[in-house]
């Protein structure tokens, strides 16, 4: 059986909102207060919230004993040392953080290169961190037809030397580098299929088990009138969410619908 016959019904959906450079500590905070009341009530689907570091460890007492996650934007492979302005993932994990968004298209365009995003990957699993690993291809990559062959690179490279039970584990979001902040979005048959080439990427890199269970998010553009359609794809398990995330009520919107199209 190939894991894209697997059916996605285990597959809890994920939707995490990564903020990227914007608010401040006291901003965090009420914004959390206003997402835990937007979204009181929901249940089947994880929420997940990426601060900038700077609000980690306000925000992470609003939302501790509730169903959101707190997750930061970046991590260092190295346990500790002298890397001026880095953070490492124990420093997450002691920040109350259990996800890490690692390899986003706006650190690869500064220079992170796969073998970074992989050595990231594995030392974020090893303190406990989900890596949420973000792949995608640039508007030209898409033009010369070379879709297929970026993504599957990036994702065999992100999860070379993983253990499949790890690999289990962890969240891929596909993220087109063209949608993301553009307003323009993939649509979602075309990131059903290119998602469901991730899968087959990660059961060729970490087999079948790993492949029917990694949760795989759509990202660029998203919010909440067009989430629905992604989240109707069997193989699009969640969403993350840049722009639309910043405003607490647009977010708890969009974890709304996604209760309504894929919660129980
Ligand atoms: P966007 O960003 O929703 O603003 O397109 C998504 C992302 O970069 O993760």
């Amino acid at each position: 059986m190939t894991a894209a016959a697997h059916t996605s019904a285990f597959r809890r959906p994920i939707i995490a909102a990564n903020w990227k450079m914007h608010k401040t500590a006291q901003e965090a905070v009420s914004y959390g207060q206003k997402l835990l009341a937007g979204i009181s009530g929901v249940t089947g689907v994880e929420v997940v919230v990426c601060p900038p570091f700077t609000a980690l460890a306000a925000l992470g007492p609003v939302l501790s004993g509730s169903d959101v996650a707190l997750g930061a934007q970046n991590v260092h492979w190295e346990a500790a040392g002298a890397y001026t302005g880095e953070i490492s993932a124990a420093m997450l994990v002691d920040a109350g953080c259990r996800y890490v968004i690692i390899g986003h298209s706006e650190r690869r365009a500064m220079g992170e290169t796969d073998e970074q995003v992989a050595c990231k990957v594995k030392a974020a699993a090893a303190a406990g961190l989900t890596p949420i690993v973000c792949v995608g291809e640039r508007i030209e990559d898409r033009r010369a037809g070379r879709t297929e062959e970026l993504v599957t690179a990036q994702v065999r490279a992100a999860l070379a030397g993983v253990a499949p039970e790890i690999a289990a584990k962890i969240v891929v979001a596909y993220e087109p580098v063209w949608a993301i902040g553009t307003g323009e979005h993939a649509s979602p048959a075309e990131a059903g299929r290119v998602i469901g080439l991730i899968r087959s990427a990660v059961e060729a890199t970490c087999g079948t088990h790993a492949a029917s269970c990694v949760r795989i998010q759509y990202g660029g553009s998203v919010n909440a009138e067009n989430i629905g359609g992604f989240l109707a794809e069997p193989e699009i398990d969640g969403a993350l969410v840049g722009s639309a995330s910043l405003d607490a009520g647009s977010f708890a919107r969009i974890v709304r619908r996604a209760q309504e199209v894929k919660g129980s």
